[in-house]
């Protein structure tokens, strides 16, 4: 069948977007039909070649959707199912994901060459074999993905909210609640008030955080997360660090977040600072892969026994906490609608990068049409 697509052939070029061939599903994978597909900051990494993806490469990975089809062997989900996708799949065998760290399972390896086990690329079109970003490609109206991509959710949730959770919600909120594991009274630094930033400020203020603060240089962004929780906002990292050392009588934060979009070692030093003694400094915001974003003193990292830490995917299990994270939304303790900022169709997709790119998106959401 044809599928009309995001596509980035070369870093640094605009995204194109074109009729391709897509593949039926076998062994073990499933036709996806894409309703939504969310603008995270990643996929203009891969456009940009901050991350070095295996091109051309359907773009897209926070993506929500209907089943269609399903290949032979398939359990996890059946044709008609509605599905949030994982940007991280999960095989529930290999050693990580049987040792609940769903995060970082072995089958997650490919996901920048953007191929399904086997080698095997569903989709081709003029220039040979397109990979999918993070083996899924959600801007595409159709998908033939491996199923241990996608999450059954309740048929009445709206996808057009759900489809934050394929990324950003549990990467922020995970990356509080999971890895900086913000303790009730603690004090939370988050760095960065984006699709991901926005949801580690929710993560800490209901895992019960008694401060937290949001640095983001745009008003917009500090106005939208003092309204989903933070109780202090600042403009830079210095004016945080000063009202932090006041708020604390001097012993610093509990940990500090970093979701800025791309990561620099100014922004490293300036969490680790902010953290006290036994703080926890959590790396989620990406840059190139050889860059070196990390210069700190190691002999201050042992003597305040602060610790550093990386987190893909807020630490999350998808099957666990995808649905775990959509109930918080069902009862009104997490907010999805308020950090939608706009929408676009497809073909808007490179205005939809421009906002983001502009300031002025917490997330964008592509609609697709059928
Ligand atoms: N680790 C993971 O699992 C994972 C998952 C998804 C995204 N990411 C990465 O997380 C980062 C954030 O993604 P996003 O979609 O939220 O991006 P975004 O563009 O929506 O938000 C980034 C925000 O950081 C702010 N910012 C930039 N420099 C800053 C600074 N020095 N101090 C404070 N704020 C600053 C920007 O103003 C912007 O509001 C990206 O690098 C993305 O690739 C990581
Ligand atoms: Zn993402
Ligand atoms: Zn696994």
């Amino acid at each position: 069948m044809k599928t009309r697509a995001a596509v980035v052939y070369e870093p640094g070029k605009r995204i194109e977007v074109e009729e391709l061939d897509l593949d039926g599903p076998r062994e073990g994978e499933v036709l996806i039909r894409y309703t939504h597909a969310g603008l995270c900051h990643s996929d203009i990494h891969v456009a940009h070649g901050d991350l070095e993806a295996r091109l051309p490469m359907v773009l897209g990975h926070e993506g929500a959707g209907i089943i269609e089809e399903v290949g032979p062997g398939v359990t996890r989900v059946a044709p008609g199912d509605h599905v949030v996708c994982s940007f991280i799949p999960n095989c529930g065998v290999c050693r990580y994901c049987a040792t609940g760290r769903q995060s970082i399972c072995d089958m997650g390896a490919t996901i920048l060459e953007g191929y399904l086990p086997g080698e095997r690329f569903p989709i081709t079109g003029p220039r040979g074999q397109y990979g999918a970003m993070c083996m899924i490609g959600t801007f595409s109206q159709y998908g033939v993905i491996s199923q241990t991509s996608t999450i059954k959710v309740d048929d009445d949730l709206p996808l057009d909210k759900a489809v934050l959770v394929g990324c950003g919600v549990p990467t922020g909120w995970g990356s509080a609640v999971n890895t900086a594991n913000v303790a009730p009274g603690d004090t939370v630094a988050i760095y960065g008030i984006g699709g991901i930033g926005i949801n580690a400020v929710q993560g800490a203020r209901y895992a019960g955080a008694k401060n937290v603060i949001a640095i983001d240089p745009l008003e917009n962004k500090r106005e939208k997360a003092m309204e989903l929780g933070a109780t202090h906002a600042f403009a830079t990292a210095d004016e945080a660090q000063e009202a932090i050392t006041e708020m604390t009588r001097g012993q610093g934060a509990d940990s500090a977040i970093l979701t800025v979009d791309l990561m620099t070692a100014e922004v490293v030093a300036a969490g680790f600072n902010a953290i006290g003694k036994g703080g926890v400094v959590v790396v989620t915001g990406l840059n190139k892969v050889m860059e070196q974003t990390i210069q700190l003193s190691g002999t201050i990292l042992t003597l305040f026994r602060k610790s550093l830490k990386g987190s893909l995917f807020g630490d999350c299990n998808p099957t666990t906490d995808i649905p775990k994270i959509l109930g918080l939304y069902q009862a009104g303790d997490l907010k999805l609608d308020e950090i939608i900022t706009r929408t676009y169709t497809l073909d808007e997709v490179n205005e939809g990068y421009e906002d983001l790119l502009a300031g002025k998106n917490v997330r964008g959401v592509i609609v697709h049409e059928h």
